[in-house]
């Protein structure tokens, strides 16, 4: 009699894990479902309750903490994506120097009421000092859009945050710079998901999934204000028909989920990309246009968008080379992603999350193209859109099957 295969079940997956974290210098270790996010994390198993819980959907701001010195928002970021960072919670800023002038200019300029936003409030506040030493209002303002308050019409948080600025640069902003954010010495390496990704493709009459190569999220910033990632795929194609089919960009566009082309002119093209999170809906729209470089097999997507709903404004620089594999039989695209959110979704992008997002992105964007070069027609591609909401679980999935 043969043995019964071993299954999985799928339940598997929602099992409590060990969560290590280094919240406010303090090394702790919990036992969490992967559905447990950090607000809760740190406030029920650390017993941290300063941070506060508004809407739990990423709307409000109110639970902002540091990830690893960014702001974040602990109701959105599960606890398990965290392993080995380093977070600060409002108990955890001690004799931060920024921090103390914050609170003070808080009291002086009657920058709260109840109290309930400010914990969010003065990390997004620490944010802008650190990050922005030459904010006006106006930018201060714009800034502090992912962050409500109910009770203070925003006019002493703005002043508070203006005075501090002005405090700063009097200083030469030596201070300031002394206390800015660190990144964890503990900070794990970012995971990769490519070959889970593929996992996860539906099988169908589609040439199989490359293997892509790890599209490492190396993030830093460039220009002020904007992003930088860097990842990478391989397509099962020499790199002359890779570089035939990526000059088309409403065939490229057509390998990006939630992308829809309305209008391709030669090396321009105008159109949508939609992302869903939790409640929020963003759809951008705009224009981008590609320069390409035949010598190198290189090439630059320049684009700019503006979600009608909200209000935010992107922009985003996206770099790709060409490198042959397999004696040219095969190619690796590496990918430069360099992009800036400005308005209430901006504080997405400086999480940890969000680069895993577009590191899954890069990848489902490989699969896609290389199922498109191998003749898919668009609605057999494997990826036809994309949820946040949906990739976020995935990739958490992911790190716990890891
Ligand atoms: S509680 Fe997290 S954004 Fe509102
Ligand atoms: S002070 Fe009450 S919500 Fe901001």
């Amino acid at each position: 009699m043969s043995a019964m295969p071993e299954t999985r079940s799928p339940l598997a997956a929602l099992e409590r894990k060990p969560v290590r974290l280094l919240v406010n210098g303090e090394a702790v270790e919990h036992l969490v479902e992967p559905r447990t996010h950090l607000g809760d994390f740190v406030r029920e198993q650390c017993g941290l309750t300063g941070t506060h819980l508004g809407c739990e959907h990423g709307v409000c701001g109110a639970c902002t903490v540091l990830l690893d010195g960014k702001p974040v928002r602990s109701c959105i970021t599960f606890a398990v994506a965290c392993e080995s960072r380093k977070v600060t919670t409002i108990e955890g800023y001690g004799d931060d120097p920024v921090m103390a002038l914050l609170r003070k200019a808080f009291n002086q300029e009657h920058a709260l009421q109840c109290g309930y936003c400010t914990p969010g409030m003065l990390a997004t506040a620490r944010d802008i000092v650190t990050r922005l030493p030459d904010a006006d209002e106006q930018r201060i303002r714009l800034e502090l859009s992912g962050n409500l308050c109910r009770c203070t019409g925003y006019v002493g948080i703005v002043r508070a945050i203006q005075s501090v600025l002005v405090q700063a640069r009097a200083q030469g902003g030596l201070q300031l710079a002394a206390a800015a954010p660190v990144v964890s010495q503990h900070a794990a390496p970012m995971q990769t998901f490519a070959t889970r990704a593929a996992d996860a493709t539906p099988a169908a009459a589609i040439p199989a999934a490359p293997a892509p190569a790890a599209p490492e999220a190396a993030a830093g910033e460039s220009r002020r204000g904007w992003s930088q990632m860097q990842g990478s795929f391989e397509v099962d194609f020499p790199p002359e028909r890779v570089w035939e089919f990526m000059g088309d960009v409403r065939a490229l566009a057509a390998c990006l989920p939630g992308a829809e082309v309305q209008e391709a002119d030669g090396s321009s093209v105008k159109g949508r990309i939609a992302v869903k999170f939790g409640p929020i809906s963003a759809a951008f729209n705009g224009a981008a246009s590609l320069e390409r470089n035949a010598a190198t097999h290189s090439g630059m997507l320049r684009g700019a968008g503006t979600d009608t709903v909200s209000q935010s404004r992107a922009k985003g620089d996206i770099g790709y080379q060409l490198v042959a594999l397999d004696g040219g039989q095969r190619t690796r695209v590496d990918i430069t992603l360099e992009h800036m959110l400005q308005g209430p979704l901006a504080q997405f992008s400086r999480s940890g999350l969000v680069r895993d997002f577009v590191s899954r992105m890069i990848t489902q964007f490989g699969l896609n193209l290389n199922a498109s070069m191998g003749g898919a027609r668009a609605d057999q591609l494997p990826v036809q859109k994309i949820g946040l909401f949906r990739m976020l679980w995935q990739v958490v999935v992911a790190r716990l099957r890891g």
